[in-house]
């Protein structure tokens, strides 16, 4: 399928009364929509998103957008969180496009090549010193910002995180709904006989990881680059979407697509854009915040 298409995908599911067909129409996009792979932007998408840049202030948060957005908080019965790798820089694991991001770094490949499937069955030995030097963050800590998230979670006003992070640091934060969008290198299992290993057991294995009872290559349980995702949770992602009345989107460039078709899927009223780069979406934002997800949301929720 061209990326042309997955880039101009119509953003039918806001309306509220249009719900009731939202099954339907779910299951059609995810036919067409579910392999994981980066967009290239269609003319008239390219033409929305330089428009947005142009039109995107940079502006960090001041005291009369910090009440709007706390009244807002205050106010929702069903708040989404949806986000990318922006939400763990903080951490200390890169993002892909920031600046100092994966993409800016010296390799033969860029991130995408190598984590596609056909790069881990063509060459696992590359894909997992990748892996183990540019994916793994064994000592990460959570941030600010799953700390907040948490916060609200726990305060009953977020109802889920759908996350393209896989790092597992909105659930150390102590979240609980979180849905994975691409998986968790917590997690791996063997390609052949499908036994599960920690990523403590992967650890152990040299080089290539190979399963204790069959011989087969193990791989981590994450969505590699044209594969497709899980389509229960990302279901379960458009219908929480489809459900809130507050969307938070951070930290995600909102290029790589499915996960950044969700967004569509919203219908509320509130849509609060925090991320550093402008993103092709900034001009759907109610409340458009350009800087650090973390400081911005302890801001918000004190
Ligand atoms: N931590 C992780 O698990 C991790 C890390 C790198 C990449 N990835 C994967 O890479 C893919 C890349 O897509 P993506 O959209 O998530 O990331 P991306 O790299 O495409 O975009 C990250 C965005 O976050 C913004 N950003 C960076 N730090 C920020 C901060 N502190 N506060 C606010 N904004 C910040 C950047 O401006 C950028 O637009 C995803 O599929 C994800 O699975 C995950
Ligand atoms: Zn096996």
């Amino acid at each position: 399928m061209p990326d042309i298409i997955i880039a101009s995908m119509p953003a039918v599911a806001s309306a509220r009364s249009e719900r009731s067909s939202f099954a339907s129409r779910f299951l059609i996009r995810c036919a067409a929509f579910s392999l994981r792979r980066p967009c290239k932007l269609a003319k008239t998408d390219k033409m929305v998103y330089i428009k947005s840049i142009l039109k995107a202030e940079v502006f960090t948060l001041d005291k009369e957008q910090l009440l709007a957005i706390q009244k807002i908080f205050n106010e929702s019965k069903y708040m989404v969180f949806l986000g990318g790798a922006g939400v763990s820089t903080e951490s200390g694991i890169p993002d892909f496009r920031s600046t100092d991001g994966l993409y800016n770094q010296k390799y033969d490949y860029p991130p995408e090549v190598i984590l596609s499937k056909s790069f881990f069955d063509a060459d696992p030995e590359t894909f997992y010193r990748f892996f183990w030097d540019k994916m793994v963050y064994p000592d990460a800590k959570p941030n600010a910002a799953h700390r907040a998230l948490a916060e609200l979670e726990r305060a009953g006003k977020l109802k889920l995180i759908a996350t393209q992070n896989i790092d597992g640091l909105h659930q150390m934060a102590g979240a609980h709904n979180v849905l994975e969008l691409h998986g968790s290198v917590w997690r791996s299992y063997c390609t052949r006989c499908g036994k599960p290993y920690t990523l403590a057991q992967l650890k152990q294995k040299e080089g290539v990881p190979h399963c204790d009872e069959c011989g087969g290559i193990i791989r981590p349980d994450v969505v590699l680059y044209e594969e497709p995702l899980n389509m229960g949770v990302l279901r379960a992602a458009a219908e929480a979407i489809s459900r809130a009345d507050t969307l938070i989107v951070g930290g995600t460039s909102l290029l790589v697509y499915p996960a950044a078709g969700l967004i569509d899927y919203f219908g509320g009223e509130n849509l609060i854009l925090i991320n550093r780069d402008a993103t092709p979406r900034d001009s759907m934002a109610t409340h458009l915040v350009k800087d650090n997800i973390g400081d911005t949301l302890s801001q918000i929720v004190k």
